[in-house]
């Protein structure tokens, strides 16, 4: 027998309390209307996944509300945040963990799944423990579990902890990760079993979005590309942060207005990542006035990603910055495709040179066409993520890099 007190989960995530905030305000009403209604709110709603590539979120939860063949289905909750970058799932589940807990049981509900794997970063141990102590207080609260909530539906959570690399948050790559498989690449399905993997950013605003509508959702942000989302601002501004926003907003205006603005003034600007490491840089005349949504930085070649822009001044050596990020993609490549193991190492090792100077122009081209090779032909998107940051760079500042090579050339002629 529960209970189903609202009123007493015990506050634990700064001064203001989870019910104060609104969550679990009326989650039975949501979960009794219905899978058809929730799906519906979402779909209305124009959200697109929060974890990359932006897919339509109704669209891919609905996949899973099919008749079960008696096998069990999973929501598998992807909160491994492993893109350079990134930190806003992280804030989430630091100050927010009902938000979580509340989107899967909705999220799940929606889906016919029985269960939530929240799989979260090792390196998050503080953010762990806060989501176990918030799921134990739902368990008591009746709002998990059994009959959660009262709806005469059950559901259960569970958080499992990763050991750490990027390629683990890749869908595919997560699940085999949860199974205790070693990491690589392939099929989604968690036990066998029908799977839907979402981001935490994700499933955490479901709530919302059917406690206000659908509608109320797509009342921000231009058309597809609706709702509110998170922004990291990292990099050279003077305030470092991460807010809510609406979708759509000026990247310069998301700067000026929250971070502080750029380091020494707007026009100490070099260049923007707008999306985590796997975006493609724009340059300063392009921040002047792209706006912050899937479609406007597609338009400039680039992509939303996750949503975590890193600001570099004029102080910036942009080559090595872009060399930095391949050292990571080539650490992070699972090997199991050649052109993303052998293609990233070759960009790397490429692009220290190109730090140095220590190439020929024609090599440009070279490490274009590698990166060509790579993209689109490998068995996940690690591959892209590698190979577009060069693209940006050579797109933007190849005069810049053309510069270095003849200045190490001179270098080199009056040691001679
Ligand atoms: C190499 C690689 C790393 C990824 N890392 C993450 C991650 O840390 N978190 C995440 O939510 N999605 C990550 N993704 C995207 C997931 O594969 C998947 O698209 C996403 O979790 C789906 O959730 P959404 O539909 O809610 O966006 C990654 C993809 C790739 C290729
Ligand atoms: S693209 Fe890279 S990380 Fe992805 S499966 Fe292939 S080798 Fe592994």
């Amino acid at each position: 027998t529960h209970t189903h007190t609202y009123t007493n989960i015990y506050i634990h995530t700064h001064t203001n309390g989870a019910l104060r905030r609104g969550d679990w305000y009326k989650t039975k009403e949501i979960l009794d209307k219905g899978v058809d209604w929730i799906l519906n709110e979402i779909k209305v709603s124009g959200l697109r996944g929060r974890g990359g590539a932006g897919f339509p979120t109704g669209m891919k939860w609905g996949f899973m509300n099919k008749p079960s063949d008696g096998r069990p289905k999973y929501l598998v909750v992807n909160a491994d945040e492993g893109e350079p970058g990134t930190c806003k799932d992280r804030e989430i589940m630091r100050n927010d963990p009902h938000k979580l807990i509340e989107g899967c049981l909705v999220a799940g509900r929606a889906m016919g799944a029985r269960a939530a794997y929240i799989y979260i970063r090792g390196e998050f141990y503080n953010e762990s423990s806060n989501l176990q102590v918030a799921i134990n207080e739902a368990y008591a609260a009746g709002l998990i579990g059994r009959n959660a909530c009262g709806s005469g539906y059950d559901f259960a959570v569970f958080v499992m902890r990763g050991a750490g690399a990027y390629i683990c948050g890749e869908e595919t790559a997560l699940i085999e990760s949860i199974e205790g498989k070693r990491k690589t690449s392939s099929e989604a399905r968690v036990f066998g079993c029908p799977t839907t993997v979402a981001n935490v950013e994700t499933v955490a605003v479901a709530p919302t979005i059917c406690r206000r509508g659908g509608m109320w959702f797509l009342s921000f942000g231009r058309e597809r590309n609706s709702g509110t989302k998170l922004f990291n601002i990292s990099g050279h501004i003077n305030n470092p942060c991460t807010v809510e926003e609406e979708m759509s907003i000026p990247l310069k205006e998301l700067i000026e207005r929250h971070a502080g603005g750029v380091r020494g003034g707007w026009d100490n600007l070099l260049c923007v990542i707008p999306g985590g490491s796997s975006t493609p840089l724009i340059p300063h005349h392009v921040c002047d006035t792209v706006l912050m949504d899937f479609d406007a930085l597609i338009q400039a070649q680039t992509g939303l990603g996750t949503a975590a822009l890193i600001v570099m001044d004029k102080s910036t050596d942009v080559i090595r910055a872009i060399a930095r990020l391949m050292e990571f993609y080539k650490h992070e490549s699972c090997g199991q495709c050649t052109p993303c193991r052998e293609g990233v190492d070759w960009m790397n090792k490429m692009m220290w040179r190109f730090v140095k100077g220590d190439a020929q122009s024609a090599e440009i081209d070279m490490i274009w066409e590698t990166s060509k090779q790579i993209e689109g032909h490998t068995i996940c998107a690690l591959g892209d993520g590698a190979a577009w940051p060069v693209q940006g760079l050579i797109r933007h500042f190849r005069p810049l890099m053309e510069n270095r090579i003849a200045d190490f050339k001179q270098k080199q002629q009056a040691h001679a």
